[in-house]
């Protein structure tokens, strides 16, 4: 894995094989030389987001000098400079160099720790492969990634970049969760990580097995369990650093392959649903970071694992189950399995009298509809939490946008043998999701749905195919925010 180093272009020896600089789209560079000026007269390089221009000869401390573009000065952000940082170290690598650097920019609004982390999570995340199952792959790493400031400023960029590996970490925990199929990540494994965790950074772990599941009275889960014989787990993970403080509770949906069901899915695109685990996985990479940081918080991660498969034992459309809340419920279809699982993580959650609660879920194909794949749908029963969520996940890049929850679509539930039913038909289809989940949270609640944020079909400067490992650096960031 790449280390992430600080340095000034004056430190003694340092002559990395690439220095990379960030230019704001339209600006001349100062002081880098005939070439570089050239290609920026000449309108090869325009500074766009994501543009590149690759300069050899240079007499500067690196043999090649890439320019990458940080696009409008006004429109700078930690976001930009976090795809430019993916982009230099992807390209670093694709060159087969063992180590690059970028010269730290100057962004309007933000302090040098902030940009620095920016540099190092889009580096981490950018050179990010899921390869462990290939048996062959031409290998090459960057080993270093520095990046470059000024005397004055390095305990802060050292800090940064700090601060942005073990964000960039704990990502990466959630990605690789992820992106492991149904066969190596099942609710068991995911309980292992979580043990780790635990062990790692002194946190309580604790994990319900189908007995002690069914036992807690957690029907949701024992009953979407009930037919895998990869057994369900319920999983408690406490990092207890914030005194008496009420905690902070996150909750994920690990649904480490979701068929459907009696009700189940049309076969094209089922292997997608080893994502329907990515709101836990996300958790427990939330929790990793928490305890590489140390966070001064008390914090709970709440994660209800199971299989969703049809089976001789498997759950019908029109049983009705009693929850954990005693609320009963009456299941419309087994396809959504999520609300079910996540309902009585909720009301367990209760027992610890939170200050917040987020859960987050690959709920709901009419999200994806929705927002597509650029936001994570966000709902809740607190418009304070609500705010506190969304910022974070623009901080982030990360970014979740306000559904709302009107009693119109807990109408849209209201059960016809039960006291709510498990759907709500076609037409808002995870505003009614988010209802039924609305129906267990007692205490200050924000719901994500991330069916169309958590994989990616194509990729984008630093979320490889695949698991991108949202929202773990949302959680993080609120998290930080809540600390002493
Ligand atoms: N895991 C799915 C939601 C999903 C769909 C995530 C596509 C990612 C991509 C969830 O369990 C589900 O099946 N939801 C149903 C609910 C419906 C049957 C009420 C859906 O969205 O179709
Ligand atoms: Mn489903
Ligand atoms: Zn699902």
């Amino acid at each position: 894995m790449v280390t992430i180093g600080v340095t000034t272009r004056a430190t003694e020896g340092f002559a990395p094989e690439l220095l990379a600089v960030a230019l704001y789209k339209g600006e001349n560079p100062q002081d880098l030389g005939e070439d570089a000026t050239r290609v920026v007269s000449d309108g090869d390089f325009g500074g766009k987001p994501g543009e590149t221009a690759l300069l050899y000869g240079q007499q500067g401390p690196a043999p090649r000098l890439l320019l990458v573009g940080l696009g409008e000065r006004d429109l700078a952000s930690p976001e930009k400079l976090r795809r430019a940082a993916a982009t230099v170290a992807r390209r670093a690598r694709t060159l087969k160099l063992r180590e690059a650097a970028l010269s730290l920019p100057a962004l309007p609004d933000t302090g040098i720790r902030e940009a620095a982390r920016a540099a190092a999570e889009g580096a981490k995340l950018g050179l990010y492969r899921f390869v462990k199952h290939k048996t062959s792959s031409d290998g090459h790493e960057l080993d270093t990634f520095w990046v470059v400031t000024d005397d004055e400023a390095l305990d802060e960029a050292r800090a940064g970049t700090m601060l942005g590996e073990q964000v960039a970490e704990g990502c990466t925990l959630a990605r690789d969760l992820a992106n492991e199929p149904s066969n190596v990540a099942t609710p068991e494994y995911l309980a292992g990580q979580a043990r780790r965790i635990s062990e790692t950074y002194g946190m309580r772990c604790e994990v319900l097995d189908r007995a002690g599941i069914e036992a807690e009275g957690l029907t949701g889960l024992a009953t979407v369990g009930r037919s895998a014989s990869n057994e369900p787990r319920f999983i408690v993970l406490e990092h207890r650093k914030g005194g008496d403080g009420a905690p902070v509770v996150i909750v994920g949906k690990a649904v480490t392959f979701d068929s459907g069901g009696i009700s189940i899915k049309p076969s094209a695109g089922m292997q997608d649903m080893k994502f329907d685990m990515s709101g836990g996985a996300a958790v427990l990479g939330a929790m990793e970071a928490v305890g590489a940081m140390d966070l001064s918080l008390n914090v709970v991660a709440l994660v209800p694992a199971t299989e969703n498969l049809p089976g001789g034992d498997a759950f019908k459309p029109g049983d009705v189950l009693e929850m954990h809340s005693g609320k009963t419920a009456e299941i419309v279809t087994t396809d959504a399995e999520g609300r079910l699982i996540l309902a009585d993580a909720l009301s367990y959650a209760v027992r610890y009298e939170p200050s917040a609660v987020i859960d987050c879920a690959t709920l709901t194909g009419a999200c994806i509809v929705a927002l597509g794949a650029h936001a994570s749908g966000l709902m809740g029963n607190d418009e304070d939490l609500i705010a506190e969520v969304q910022t974070a996940g623009e901080t982030t890049g990360e970014r979740a946008w306000p559904l709302p929850l009107f009693d119109e679509y807990t109408e849209q539930i209201r059960g016809d043998t039960a006291d709510i039913k498990n759907s709500g038909g076609r037409g808002g289809g995870a505003l009614t999701a988010g209802a039924f989940l609305k129906e267990f949270a007692a205490f200050p609640w924000a719901h994500l749905d991330i069916a169309g944020t958590a994989d990616e079909k194509k990729g984008n400067a630093y979320t490889t195919k695949g698991a991108t490992g949202v929202p773990t650096r949302l959680l993080v960031e609120f998290l930080m925010g809540r600390a002493r």
